[in-house]
């Protein structure tokens, strides 16, 4: 009888709980949708029909209006569906909304103490310190590393493609051997080759990373959606094996490079500056780094391995899912292929036939081809904040609580017919001089205002190096059947689910 009543007691609790969690925004006075009890919006991620972005893309389009309430399980969180307002939480009200809030444990935790997880003056005093790295100067001298994989891509579609004739090229796998080549190389400093050495370190951590095993989706609910719950699987010593294993790679480097003063072009090298000197080098041909005459370290191994890890996570399938995706509309559209392929041609001509970094800054065409594909196809498809303090919405009665997560939902807004039209028609003519009828505030694909991706200027150069070197080295087909792409239904970041096919000859 009393273990009955017990259990009456319970659920009576547990339904008032929901009932009160589920009901916030209604408490609030706003707007709200997709209160499916207990998983929210994220109930069709838990049936495993979408993605997380997929399932934000899915509410953006049924509903209006500039915000919506909703639930990301049992966390009330603000959906923002107005560009200006989007515009206003990114960059002119930053004071407001300069977090993340997601985990992050800079003392017991130095592996989460990552750019994009830091917070207020710990996140800014590390993005002046590391703003240096990614100017142009540095990554003109990073070139080489990057066009010697670029090499390794076409020695290994020429061995691929038949002598004469076409093949169908898996574009998704190839472009992620090279993007994973591409970080290992140019931030990590390693020589690998994941072309013809699949079994290398790099690449079976890279796989380790990217599964999605049911573990690996509790860490990134937790990571994500309750830091708290995150620290406390921190603190118990549940370790993630991805993690650990970049976490060793990376002493192992460091410690074989300031032993041996091995000196490279690379991320890792400009890390080494800031823990042996203090501060990452303004002068482009700086590469040095032994430590100062007191040698003193101002930054530890395991902080370089999270900027390390960080820039791999961010800049590895944002990478890979731009480059194919932009082959397989220039496959799609033979016009746009044309003028791709002719801009191509033109820079290269004018700097005596090489693919040089300059030749790379002047493709305009193919510039504006891979940012139309950051439009439609965002790497990242939402940005996400969390109020820091409690902000009224500007020409209404409503107000955003500190503590209260923001999403943005960047492929909602991009494909938004609102703000630009015909969204799902590729057009890289939008972004050509005298052209953009199209709402500048709805177009971030790489985020905006102070935390914008650091990484953008690189993320295009290796895109478009890719890109120049297969339409100068290889046919790209025409494709004979028009056919949008269907999304993923694993990860955060956005990604075919099938793969990405496109046909190719030599030339
Ligand atoms: C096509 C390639 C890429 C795309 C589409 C992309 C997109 C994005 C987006 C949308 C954000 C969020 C910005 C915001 O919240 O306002 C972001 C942040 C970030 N990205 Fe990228 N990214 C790319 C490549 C890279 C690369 C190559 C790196 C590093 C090597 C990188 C490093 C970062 C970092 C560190 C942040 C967090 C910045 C901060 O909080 O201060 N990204 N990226």
């Amino acid at each position: 009888m009393i273990a009955i009543l017990l259990l009456i007691s319970a659920v009576s609790l547990l339904y008032v709980y929901l009932k009160w969690t589920f009901s916030y925004w209604d408490r609030k006075g706003f707007p709200s949708a997709g209160v499916t009890i207990p998983f929210g919006v994220l109930d069709a991620v838990r049936r495993g029909k979408r993605s997380f972005g997929m399932a934000i893309y899915d509410l953006y389009n049924s509903t209006k209006g500039p915000v919506v309430g909703m639930y990301l399980t049992l966390r009330p969180a603000l959906l923002i569906r107005d560009s200006q307002l989007a515009h206003d939480v990114l960059v002119k009200d930053f004071a407001s909304f300069h977090d993340r809030g997601v985990y992050v444990d800079e003392k017991n935790d130095p592996m989460s103490a990552s750019l994009f997880a830091l917070e207020g003056a710990s996140w800014k005093t590390l993005r002046t310190k590391l703003s240096p790295s990614f100017t142009s100067g540095k990554l003109k001298a990073m070139f080489q590393t990057s066009n010697d994989v670029g090499d390794k891509l076409v020695a290994h579609l020429d061995a691929l493609l038949p002598k004469t004739g076409s093949q169908k090229v898996e574009m998704k796998s190839l472009m992620s051997t090279y993007a994973v080549d591409i970080i290992a190389s140019t931030i990590f400093g390693l020589d690998v080759d994941s072309f013809t050495d699949p079994n290398n370190e790099f690449l079976q951590i890279s796989k380790k990373v990217n599964r999605n095993k049911v573990t690996d989706i509790i860490r990134g609910t937790a990571l994500f959606l309750y830091p708290g719950l995150e620290s406390l699987f921190v603190r118990i010593g549940w370790k993630q094996e991805a993690t650990e294993r970049m976490r060793e790679l990376t002493h192992r480097t460091v410690d074989l490079r300031e032993k041996n003063n091995i000196v490279r072009r690379d991320m890792l090298q400009l890390l080494l500056q800031l823990r042996n000197q203090g501060k990452i080098s303004t002068d482009d041909t700086v590469w040095t780094a032994e430590s100062s005459k007191h040698g003193t370290q101002s930054v530890s191994k395991d902080f370089i391995a999270a900027q390390l890890f960080l820039f791999y996570v961010a800049g590895f399938e944002t990478t890979a899912a731009t480059t194919s995706f932009t082959l397989y509309e220039l496959a799609q559209n033979p016009e746009m292929l044309a003028k791709a392929q002719e801009d191509v041609r033109n820079a290269i001509e004018k700097h005596d036939g090489k693919l040089t970094y300059d030749a790379i800054q002047e493709m305009k065409y193919l510039e504006a081809c891979v940012i139309e594909t950051t439009r439609k196809y965002p790497g990242l498809p939402l940005l996400n904040r969390i109020c820091t303090e409690d902000y009224p919405v500007p020409d209404s009665k409503l107000v955003i609580k500190k503590g209260t997560p923001i999403v943005i939902s960047l492929i909602g807004m991009q494909r938004d017919p609102e703000y630009f039209p015909d969204p799902l028609s590729y057009q890289p003519e939008r972004y050509l001089d005298g052209n953009q009828d199209y709402n500048r505030a709805a177009f971030m694909p790489f985020g905006d205002g102070p935390r914008v991706c650091i990484g953008a200027r690189m993320g295009k150069v290796n895109v478009k190096l890719a890109l120049a070197k297969i339409l100068t080295n290889f046919n790209l087909e025409v494709s004979k059947e028009k056919r949008e792409i269907e999304i993923g239904v694993h990860g955060i970041p956005l990604m075919a689910k099938e793969g990405i096919p496109v046909v190719l000859s030599r030339k």
